[in-house]
């Protein structure tokens, strides 16, 4: 199996050199307009994360069709209904708050692969969904909160945030928001303010502008790494046949054996 604390590979480069991200203690924000590739990126992850050892998936998708095929391989997963977000989110900060105390109780910082604690992979398409759309104002308020809470905090904890919006303005992601993401992807977009949105202040100008990727190039975008330069990428694409032979054999290989407690049937709320 594949495994989480390994890099996961996300496409090319612009000389055709592959590009491999590190998620672990990292988190994703993928950003631009609609049809730019981000549910794309987004299914891309969810395989090598369904394929990895001691890794549960949670997915919010109100659309339900863009992560949809992971569903029998997610311990939960999150359609449109905000109730269920909200209490799939305070349960994550839970299993998040139980794994710092666990940590400390250790002498610890952060987890480690031979800890044996899962790796939880966190999918959000899309926070405005949920954050803007549906619910009322204090449950919007409250989904914010809680997102804000385990991109700050989940890194250490083993949970990681991949996070899709289409509406990359200031209401939906605040500044601050956006700065705790370790990395920032950012697709097609209709002006270089909103890739500046994305990417931060500045870097249009310096010539790292989603604004000159042709609509007809999805999938390509710039991907800056927390402090680095922005890098033009172009994501590995599945095709909806793909990912159902990928989410089958991931369901396979992680069928209850009665040996290993199986993930998926114990819940989030359990995982130590
Ligand atoms: N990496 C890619 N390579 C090639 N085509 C892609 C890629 N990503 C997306 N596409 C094409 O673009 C369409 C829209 O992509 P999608 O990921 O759904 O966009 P978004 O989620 O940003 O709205 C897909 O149905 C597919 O046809
Ligand atoms: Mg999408």
């Amino acid at each position: 199996m594949l495994s989480m604390f390994d890099p996961v590979f996300l496409g090319i480069d612009e000389f055709g050199a592959p590009v491999y991200l590190e998620l672990i203690y990292r988190n994703v924000l993928a950003a631009g307009e609609p049809g730019g590739g981000k549910s794309g990126l987004l299914n891309t992850i969810a395989a090598h994360a369904a394929l990895s050892d001691n890794t549960r998936l949670v997915l919010f998708d109100g659309k339900l069709v863009e992560l949809g095929m992971w569903e029998q391989v997610a311990d939960a997963f999150v359609g449109p209904d905000i109730d269920h977000a909200l209490t799939t989110l305070r349960r994550l900060q839970q299993v998040m708050n139980n794994r710092y105390a666990w940590l400390r109780a250790h002498g610890r910082r952060k987890i480690a692969r031979d800890d044996r604690l899962s790796v939880i992979v966190a999918m959000v398409d899309e926070i405005a969904y949920y954050s803007a759309t549906i619910g009322t104002e204090q449950q919007q308020k409250e989904f914010a909160a809680l997102l804000r809470d385990l991109v700050a905090r989940g890194r250490a904890a083993g949970v990681i945030v991949i996070a899709a919006t289409q509406r990359p303005s200031f209401d939906i992601i605040p500044t601050s928001l956006r700065d705790i993401f370790g990395y920032r992807c950012a697709f097609r977009c209709t002006t270089s303010n909103s890739s500046n949105i994305i990417l931060g202040q500045g870097w249009a100008e310096q010539g790292y502008n989603a604004n000159d990727i042709a609509p007809t190039n999805q999938g390509a975008a710039y991907l800056l790494a927390e402090g680095g330069i922005p890098r033009r990428v172009k994501v590995a694409y599945l095709t909806d046949t793909q990912i159902a032979a990928i989410a089958d054999y991931a369901a396979w290989i992680r069928r209850p054996t009665g040996i290993h407690t199986p993930a998926g049937t114990t819940g989030i709320a359990t995982a130590a």
